[in-house]
């Protein structure tokens, strides 16, 4: 693996190119990776960056997120399987229907989403900054797409504003319950209990935590505590175990695993940069359209 490494890491200066990877990936891959963490923090990079290549360690709408934004930059997906099961819950026409029932309300579209249902929302959001950009619009309705428990999550967080859900979820997180949780109390009454937003609401409001997994990592970071119970993705607890060898990560479920974030190996890497294939490509007018729901999420959460 030291060589690949090494291969890739040469082929990254050579080519100008920079790796940016979401925090579910197969832990190897942050040993070539320039930046790592979650969906807004990677967004952000994408954006800022002055490589001339980037690639995408992490899911399409991921990678697809840093081409809208850098068009100008070439967005390669060493794996071009990795799609989101959530993302694919909405397409455009299903997006369209949506927003036609509810006439003149605000649209709010979840990263986790493509590019032609971006083109149709008024603003992005992550988990991390899903509460400010609804609060940002100032209104007491709101359409929210397409995570329903993101959503409604965001809703019990604000009095006075309804959040208008679409139906899609991330199976991943939805499996977990509350009785899972107040297991997970019960067994280890030591722990903080750190929650990903994409779970029920009603599994949400029981962490001592909820948030994005950049903000888990932060919460980890600011506090003491030697036990803790992780209810999102395995990536997640392999690297707080990596990271802070001297505390107790539990993962609630084992079988909390994304398998499509797992799909991308270093071989994939270093072959998609060294012949600069699966790149992202997109219309003009979709990416134009989707860009300023972008850009207006950047612009309140700075
Ligand atoms: P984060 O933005 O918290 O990394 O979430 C992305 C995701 O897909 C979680 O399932
Ligand atoms: Fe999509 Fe769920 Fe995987 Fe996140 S964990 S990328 S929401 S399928």
């Amino acid at each position: 693996m030291r060589n690949l490494v090494e291969e890739i890491k040469k082929l990254k200066e050579e080519k100008k190119a920079v790796i940016l990877a979401h925090s579910y990936q197969n832990i190897e891959v942050d040993r070539v990776a320039d930046f790592v963490g979650d969906s807004l923090y990677l967004s952000r990079r994408a954006k800022d960056t002055d490589a001339e290549i980037i690639v995408f360690a992490g899911v399409y709408f991921m990678a697809q997120t840093a081409k809208i934004i850098s068009p100008e930059k070439k967005v390669l997906l060493p794996n071009l399987n990795a799609g989101c099961l959530m993302a694919d819950m909405i397409n455009h026409e299903q997006m369209v229907k949506f927003k036609s029932q509810y006439p003149g309300i605000p649209v709010v579209c979840y990263i986790n989403s493509t590019a032609e249902v971006k083109a149709e929302c008024d603003i992005c959001c992550t988990s991390s900054n899903a509460l400010e950009i609804v609060k940002s619009l100032n209104t007491n309705r709101v359409l929210f797409v397409p995570d329903a428990n993101l959503g409604k999550w965001v809703e019990s967080k604000l009095s006075g504003v309804e959040v208008i859900t679409y139906d899609g979820n991330c199976p991943v997180h939805n499996n977990i319950t509350i009785s899972d949780v107040k297991e997970a109390r019960n067994k280890y009454p030591d722990a903080k209990i750190l929650i990903h937003p994409e779970c029920k609401p009603e599994v949400s409001m029981l962490g001592d935590y909820t948030g994005s997994t950049s903000g888990i990592f932060d919460y980890v970071k600011k506090h003491k505590d030697k036990k803790y119970v992780i209810v999102t993705e395995k990536g997640v607890v392999e690297r707080l175990r990596r990271d802070y060898p001297d505390r107790e990560f539990i993962l609630i479920k084992n079988d909390m695993l994304c398998e499509s974030m797992k799909l991308t190996t270093l071989e994939e890497i270093k072959y998609s940069l060294e012949h600069e294939i699966n790149e992202i490509t997109l219309d003009e007018e979709v990416r134009l359209k989707s860009a300023s729901c972008i850009e207006r999420m950047l612009k309140v959460s700075e």
